[in-house]
């Protein structure tokens, strides 16, 4: 699990907190949505999940491992991996075999361990025959998925998601998502900040983020039916969760609480079947 408790943060120089008094459990396993309209602090807030800006007021702790302690640290890096929005700002190696070693290389672990690790890893994200490309001719969604074996690699609990599809075309989205899915299903937990709100429907839990404050915690279900406090922060919601909440503005006595295609099709059908029986 990690656990937040009471995080502020400011930035040096800044006078203004960027993160209020944010108190938030994680559990091993979740699926966690995270969104928030721009600067707002999301990233600020998952940076602190591995020790990636330091902890000054309040308490990060991952598997009881505290973020304060230099000790603790080195293992919560281990523990909790991040994926950023760029592919290209994460790549360091010449190939892609290079690239992913660089994490374990810097666990001192013997070099058969390593390469052992790097193959596993592009296997689980389907780039075994990849080994020996130049990153940089891969198309951004493939980056993505080196950025990902470059993190699982390190054997992670934890993989955190920093708008990893924000570059991407929809196939490259497709890629990143799907792997997400099988990481998620193979017991990792996954933390994903996103600004499109269908990635993240089948999350376990969203947190919503405004003003450096968690302001819901809560079910996709319950958070995407605040439709009109998700606008007034200037975010989308789902696009069926828009169209079922526009036709109960009209009037139409739907629920709101609509997610995906298939559950909007569900509700229509229960709604009309009274009215123009089928046959
Ligand atoms: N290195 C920094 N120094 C000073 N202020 C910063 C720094 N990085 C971010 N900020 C400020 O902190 C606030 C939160 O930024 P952050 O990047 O965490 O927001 P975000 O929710 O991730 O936004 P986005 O959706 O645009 O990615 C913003 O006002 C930003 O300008
Ligand atoms: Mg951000």
């Amino acid at each position: 699990m990690i656990q937040v408790e009471n995080l502020f943060y400011t930035y040096d120089g800044e006078e203004t907190p960027v993160l209020r008094e944010i108190n938030v459990e994680i559990p091993r396993g979740i699926h966690l949505g995270i969104i928030g309209p721009n600067g707002c602090g999301k990233t600020t807030f998952v940076r602190h999940l591995n020790g990636l800006l330091p902890t000054n007021k309040g308490e990060v702790r991952v598997e009881g491992l505290s973020a304060k302690s230099p000790s603790d640290l080195y293992r919560i890096r281990q523990l909790v991996g991040m994926v950023f929005q760029n592919p290209d700002n994460q790549i360091v190696g010449m190939t892609v075999e290079e690239d992913v070693a660089f994490g374990p290389g810097n666990l001192a672990l013997p070099s058969e361990e390593i390469a052992r690790r790097v193959q596993k890893a592009l296997a689980q994200v389907g780039l075994e025959s990849f080994g020996n490309k130049a990153p940089h001719a891969l198309s951004n969604g493939e980056k993505q998925l080196v950025c990902m074996a470059g993190v699982l690699a390190m054997k992670p609990q934890y993989i955190i998601l920093d708008e990893p599809t924000a570059y991407l075309d929809p196939s490259g989205r497709k890629m990143v998502l799907d792997m997400v899915q099988k990481l998620h299903g193979q017991g990792i937990t996954i933390v994903h900040i996103t600004h499109h709100m269908d990635e993240i429907v089948n999350a376990d839990r969203i947190l919503v983020m405004d003003r450096g404050c968690i302001i819901l915690n809560d079910k996709p279900g319950v958070v995407f039916s605040q439709v009109a406090l998700l606008k007034e922060l200037g975010l989308d919601v789902p696009e069926m969760t828009e169209l079922m909440w526009r036709l109960r503005k009209m009037g139409y006595p739907v629920r709101t609480d609509i997610l995906t295609l298939e559950d909007a099709c569900r509700e229509l059908d229960a709604c009309l079947t009274p009215v123009f029986p089928k046959g």
